[in-house]
């Protein structure tokens, strides 16, 4: 018998549909209250750091250079204080095959969906794991679906999404296009059903493994080159897979005393499912409208608990702005030569500001650089802000407006990181996740659960909870 399509027979069967589409159970980990077993879901991948390492090594991931950004460097100590300003390094990512660092999740998903006999993968992705995972089916021989929000209701697509599809396809995947709204999860879920094919998602395991070998890379290339393990290392956060790997791989590579910071760019106020607000940013990923939720409640995504939780590994989490990413991405080009995408230079936006509070010799890493391409650049990017009613001005980036300016900084001096309250975000996330007890007495396992997941302490996690009226 067929099985009923609507969206609430196809979500209903949602536990189900995951479960077969990954080869793992989530039950196994789960306590039936708030604490899951992470680590647990993390080692049942089977695969160790050096196993992953020789999967991506045959498939043109990993073992990028580190590249010193010798002139960027020079230009920020110009604005901070003498003695000042550490040498500004980064991982050139975009050598990987499909040019960014989600060629390492890929890689390690791909290659797990073949061993495990599926015969294609399936992403939900309108951001650069779509070329990545085409890209790995392609070279291991798979089947590729990309399931892509890509337009607004009137069909017009941002840029840079659209110029992603358009590299999905050119990698051999077949891409379904959506308009912006919540059929993307029932789409994923459906296709994933009828097709049969491994969710190679990019919160699972397996992805966030895959992430692991960018950190233990960037210790050793440090100790090897600079005798040292990096002082701060900053990645860009959106769902947080970045931040969850490369600081996984850190601890691995036993580099426990490197500040890791995650940086977004701000977009608060813009809402990332509104329709009319769609086309009104000038990025994509990178973002406070994907950092922040995904920090604070990681396991809202397409498999039931998340791999990726960011709060657990950073130490700080900076913002940025639009107008300083794009200034960033032309002084890269003009100052280093390297013409690299936004996501990557998000990153580095932070960094030409954090490496200004950090002796000069410092080492500072920024973990990644991205391809850029025709939809990435800032001239297509800054006509299409124009074209949906958007200011471009040039003048002091702390007088940004998402979604009615554009402030590229009058000067470099003006380059400057906000922090986050990470307090704030642990309470957040904490609150999310009481609901999970179902009104019971939290537990013993629950508390330390939260203390990992938030990095914080009990004394921190039990006050929350006391105002919160929760009991334990
Ligand atoms: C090139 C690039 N860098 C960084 C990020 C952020 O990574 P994450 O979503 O794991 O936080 C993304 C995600 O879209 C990306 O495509």
């Amino acid at each position: 018998m067929a099985l009923a399509k609507d969206y609430n027979s196809v979500m209903g069967r949602s536990a189900e549909i995951m479960r077969e589409s990954l080869g793992l159970d989530f039950n196994d980990f789960e306590s039936g209250s708030v604490a899951f077993d992470y680590e647990g879901l993390m080692k049942a991948t089977g695969y160790t750091i050096d196993d992953v390492d020789k999967i991506q090594s045959k498939t043109g991931v990993g073992h990028t250079q580190l590249l010193e950004l010798r002139n960027i460097t020079k230009l920020a100590r110009k604005y901070a204080k003498p003695g000042y300003g550490a040498r500004i390094l980064v991982k050139d990512e975009a050598a990987n095959a499909s040019g960014s660092f989600k060629d390492r999740r890929a890689a390690c998903a791909v290659a797990h969906a073949k061993k495990l006999g599926y015969k294609g993968v399936i992403a939900a992705t309108s951001g650069n794991y779509g070329a990545a995972v085409a890209s790995q089916a392609a070279m291991q021989g798979m089947k590729c679906i990309i399931v892509q929000e890509c337009y607004d209701s009137h069909g017009v697509g941002q840029p840079e999404i659209v110029e992603k599809a358009r590299k999905c396809e050119a990698l051999g995947a077949e891409v379904i296009q959506l308009t912006v709204g919540p059929e993307l999860f029932y789409e994923h879920l459906s296709v994933m059903e009828d097709s049969g094919y491994f969710n190679a998602s990019l919160y699972s395991p397996f992805g966030i493994a895959g992430v692991e070998t960018l950190g233990y890379e960037i210790a050793m290339d440090c100790r090897e080159l600079y005798g040292k393990d990096p002082e701060m290392v900053v990645c860009t956060q959106a769902g947080g897979g970045m931040v969850t790997g490369t600081a996984r791989g850190l601890i691995k590579a036993g580099a426990t005393d490197t500040t890791v910071v995650a940086a977004s760019i701000d977009l608060t106020g813009l809402h990332m499912a509104s329709d009319e607000q769609f086309n009104k940013k000038s990025c994509t990923t990178g973002h406070t409208g994907f950092g922040v939720p995904h920090a604070t409640n990681p396991d809202t995504g397409d498999v039931p608990r998340s791999a990726a939780r960011p709060l657990r590994y950073m130490d700080r989490y900076v913002t940025t702005t639009q107008g300083e990413v794009m200034y960033m991405t032309e002084m890269l080009a003009n100052l280093e030569g390297l013409e690299r995408g936004p996501a990557g230079n998000t990153a580095l936006a932070a960094a030409f500001s954090l490496a200004q509070e950090l002796p000069e010799d410092a080492i500072l890493v920024v973990t990644e650089t991205e391809y850029t391409g025709a939809g990435k650049h800032i001239q297509p990017q800054l006509d299409f802000a124009r074209d949906n009613g958007i200011e471009i001005k040039f003048g002091d980036p702390s007088e940004d407006v998402p979604g009615k300016n554009i402030v590229l900084p009058a000067n470099p001096g003006l380059f400057k990181v906000k922090d986050m309250d990470l307090n704030h975000l642990r309470k957040s996330l904490i609150k999310r996740s009481v609901p999970r007890a179902n009104g019971k007495k939290l537990t013993a396992e629950d508390i330390e659960f939260l203390v990992a997941d938030t990095r914080s302490d009990e004394a921190f996690v039990k006050s929350v909870l006391d105002e919160l009226g929760v009991e334990y």
